[in-house]
């Protein structure tokens, strides 16, 4: 059996970075929720704090539910607290290789992100098609160090603010 991958996002960002404002999503985007549940589903999932209590769904079903949190106080419904990310991804690593899960991804915020790019082999990204106004983006990578390995263009479909295209990026 192969071991499960550390990946970043399934993510949407803007043209201009933006992840998130006000605590949720800066658009509303059908497909690519649908794209992001096809991706995560039956895999194990780390995300911060902040990004769990943006989830009009708590715990997202069908996936472990791994958050993030230096609150000792924080006891969130059906989801599992780690202070720190080695203890996640250990915790997800496990859960996965029980499960058969190829993936453990990691969905975000901001910092999340930035723990993770220096560990994970795949990245999942939909560059949405707008400049948006936010509070939080997506930190900064080196394209160089990543190949894109799949393209797809989504046109605007009905319920969705903006089109996108979703990319898999790959370490070099
Ligand atoms: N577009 C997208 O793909 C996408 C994806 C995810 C999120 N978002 C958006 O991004 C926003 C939330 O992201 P965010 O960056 O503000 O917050 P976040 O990363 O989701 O959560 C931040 C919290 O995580 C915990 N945390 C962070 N680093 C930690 C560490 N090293 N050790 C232990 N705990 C740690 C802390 O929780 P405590 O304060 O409890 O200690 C911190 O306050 C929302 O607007 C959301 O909708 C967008």
């Amino acid at each position: 059996m192969t071991l499960p991958i550390l990946t970043v996002g399934p993510l949407a960002r803007s043209r201009n970075g933006v992840i998130g404002r006000n605590g949720g999503l800066p658009w509303r985007i059908k497909s690519d929720l649908a794209l992001f549940k096809s991706l995560t589903l039956f895999k194990p999932i780390i995300m911060g704090r902040k990004t769990w209590d943006s989830l009009p769904i708590k715990p997202l079903p069908g996936r472990m539910n791994i958050v993030l949190s230096r609150d000792g106080s924080f006891e969130p419904n059906k989801a599992l607290v780690c202070e720190t990310f080695n203890e996640a991804v250990d915790i997800a690593r496990e859960q996965a290789e029980e499960d058969g899960a190829e993936e453990i991804c990691v969905i975000g915020g901001y910092a999340l992100f930035e723990l993770a790019l220096p560990r994970a082999r795949r990245i999942y990204i939909s560059e949405i098609d707008a400049e948006v106004e936010g509070d939080v983006t997506m930190p900064p990578f080196d394209e160089t160090q990543w190949r894109e390995v799949r393209r797809e263009v989504h046109e605007k479909a009905e319920g969705d603010d903006y089109g996108f295209t979703f990319r898999v990026l790959e370490r070099v």
